[in-house]
């Protein structure tokens, strides 16, 4: 078969600027965010600029999660962007959309604070979207937004959506599994490859990922049994804003590869060039997002990005302190008079404690490299690198060899010998977070896949 070439950009979340980002209750819930907000259609415009002169492939695909949260004129802006992209390059683009692109109560801040501008109907998007993969399918399924587009001669992409109509984020029902399962079938009779994308991850990006309900497909056991023991060993997914490369196999002893790009406005801000080399062999490389115009205060864009991931999870400690309420409600804990009292000093504790004295809090002794390092410093790091794949905290290196013995000594915590994945597996909490501070499997980042 001919070599084939694609790019792939997920979780743009286009915001339309003009329906306002600003303002101090815009600035407070910022404090509570991984990704930008005003700053999106700035950072979308520079990455489709980059895309129209990129050319190594002219086909792009667009993971999900298009819009900001479904502002109709979000939507009907990106909708144009897109027009004018395609025919500017003369590119092929791909869509799926998710649950960020049609919403009846988007949010947007002006002078007045937080209101609600129109949003998007779920059977508003086959309009806005439809010169986008739905048009020249050679099948579609309306009911899902769903479809199957030959991408060349020899290769089809199945494209595969679970948010419809009133339902987000749900499990895959038989009536739908059965049309892909169909959909598999037929590419495999017809003698192309198939390779699939969706929005939501299929495996958990780090194994920690794994607990949180909202990370993966909902029982994706099921589609991945039924994509992979029907020809279909690789998927592309976005959501987590998080970068990610992961394999599985089946029980009848299939492969199957999830991979999974970082949102294109929020750290770690990333695309996917890919080349299918033959039916066998895949390489993936991640082009950084590019520069992009905004006030950044002197930073680099990937600076800025990064000050508002760190923003996210230092606001949280600090909070702890000085807001314990407001702490209490963002990780869903109900605030009691005792706590109330609890988490300042908690909080004021934390602030000023070190890896070292943390590490003999739990009896174990820090690594003399990072000892006096700041604790909330080096949680923000490994929290991101989470985040970031190829996580540096591996078994020889300081912060992995202590994290390690953090790890081991609370596995014996009797809450933690009893944990289960969202899917409902037990997890080892040893096992589960060393891999999930330490990249052992494959690069994150470029990588050479085989399928089979
Ligand atoms: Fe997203
Ligand atoms: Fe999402």
């Amino acid at each position: 078969m001919n070599p084939l070439k694609f790019y792939l950009i997920t979780d743009t979340h286009y915001f339309k600027n003009s329906l306002g980002a600003y303002g101090e209750a815009y600035e407070d819930f910022m404090d509570g965010e991984q990704k930008c907000f005003a700053e999106t259609q700035a950072i979308d415009e520079a990455a489709f600029a980059w895309l129209e002169k990129a050319d190594e492939a002219d086909i792009l695909l667009i993971a999900g999660d298009l819009s900001f949260n479904g502002e109709k004129e979000s939507n009907e802006a990106f909708s144009k962007l897109l027009h004018e992209f395609k025919e500017k390059s003369g590119k092929r683009v791909y869509v799926v959309t998710a649950g960020h692109d049609f919403n009846d109560n988007p949010f947007a801040f002006n002078e007045n604070g937080r209101y609600t501008p129109e949003g998007t109907k779920f059977s508003e998007l086959y309009d806005l979207y439809r010169d986008f993969g739905y048009d020249d399918a050679i099948a579609f399924n309306r009911e899902h937004l769903s479809y199957v587009a030959e991408l060349s001669d020899d290769v089809r992409l199945l494209v595969i959506c679970n948010d419809i109509d009133g339902k987000k984020h749900i499990t895959y029902d038989d009536e739908f599994l059965g049309w892909i399962e169909a959909q598999a079938k037929q590419a495999q009779a017809d003698g192309k490859m198939m390779i699939a994308m969706e929005h939501y991850p299929v495996l958990p990006g780090q194994p920690i990922l794994g607990l949180i309900g909202d990370a993966t497909q909902a029982e994706s056991g099921k589609l991945i049994d039924t994509l992979a023991d029907n020809g279909v060993h690789l998927i592309f997914t976005g959501h987590m804003h998080n970068q990610s490369i992961n394999v599985v196999e089946t029980a009848k002893g299939n492969k199957f590869y999830d991979v999974c790009t970082g949102s294109a406005i929020g750290w770690p801000a990333f695309m996917r060039l890919v080349t299918i080399t033959d039916e066998e062999t895949v390489d993936v490389k991640s082009i950084p997002i590019p520069e992009f115009e905004w006030d950044k205060k002197g930073l680099s864009g990937e600076e800025y990005l990064i000050a508002q991931f760190d923003r996210l999870i230092k606001t949280l400690i600090e909070r702890m302190e000085t807001d314990p309420e407001r702490f209490m409600r963002k990780v869903s804990i109900k605030p009691t008079p005792l706590l109330m009292k609890v988490f300042p000093k908690i909080g004021r504790k934390l602030s000023k404690m070190t890896v070292g004295k943390f590490a003999r809090l739990v009896f174990v002794k820090a690594d003399p490299q990072i000892k006096n390092d700041s604790l909330v410093e080096f949680a923000v790091s490994f929290v991101r690198s989470i985040f970031e794949g190829n996580q540096p905290y591996v078994e020889g290196t300081p912060g992995g060899d202590t994290l390690l013995r953090v790890f081991r000594r609370l596995s014996h915590l009797p809450p933690l010998k009893k944990l289960k994945s969202s899917q409902g597996e037990p997890l080892d909490f040893y096992e589960t977070m060393k891999h999930t501070v330490g990249n052992y499997g494959i690069d994150d980042y470029n990588a050479v896949l085989k399928l089979k």
